[in-house]
């Protein structure tokens, strides 16, 4: 008895939520919608997380780094410690990407570096720093 007052509930409960059947997600749909973006994004020149990085470096970073992240600018000249060259193969291959977000949003005192590399937590959150990194990767020299 106490079952079924139970389970008779328990259909009403679910008939109140879904009185008509849902309809089904079309995912050929989705699938040819994300098709569509990702071949927009080709044709502009790649992949948009390494664009979006690089746009952020380039409005945030490149006062230090310069936009080629290998730190010939006045700003740089002028600094002690100076920014390393963040195409370095031999620093790319030292550091993970782990250790370069943590730099990026807590900055160099974080880990033991010159504080005037700020923390940028504030303003670039962590979907966002994903992005930095990977332009920076794509930094690399060959
Ligand atoms: C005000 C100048 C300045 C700005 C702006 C700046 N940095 Fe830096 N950054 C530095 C300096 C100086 C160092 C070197 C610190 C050291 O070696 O002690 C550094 C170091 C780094 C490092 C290397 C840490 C390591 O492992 O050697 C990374 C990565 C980095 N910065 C990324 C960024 C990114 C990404 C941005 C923009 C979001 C940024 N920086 C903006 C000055 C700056």
């Amino acid at each position: 008895m106490k079952y079924s007052l139970f389970i008779s509930l328990f259909a009403f409960t679910v008939g109140c939520e879904y009185p008509v059947n849902p309809p089904k997600a079309d995912y050929n749909r989705v699938m040819s919608a994300l098709k569509e973006a990702e071949t927009a994004a080709q044709a502009q020149g790649g992949d948009p997380d390494l664009m979006e990085g690089e746009k952020l470096f380039k409005s945030t970073c490149t006062s230090c780094h310069g936009d080629d992240g290998k730190a010939m600018t006045a700003a740089a000249a002028a600094m002690n410690p100076k920014p390393k060259n963040l195409t370095s193969a031999d620093w790319q291959t030292a550091k993970t990407d782990a250790e370069i977000a943590k730099v990026i949003l807590e900055g160099g005192a974080s880990v033991g570096l010159s504080a005037t590399m700020p923390a940028w937590g504030a303003i670039i959150d962590e979907t966002k720093v994903v992005k930095v990194v990977k332009y920076i990767r794509s930094l690399k020299e060959k």
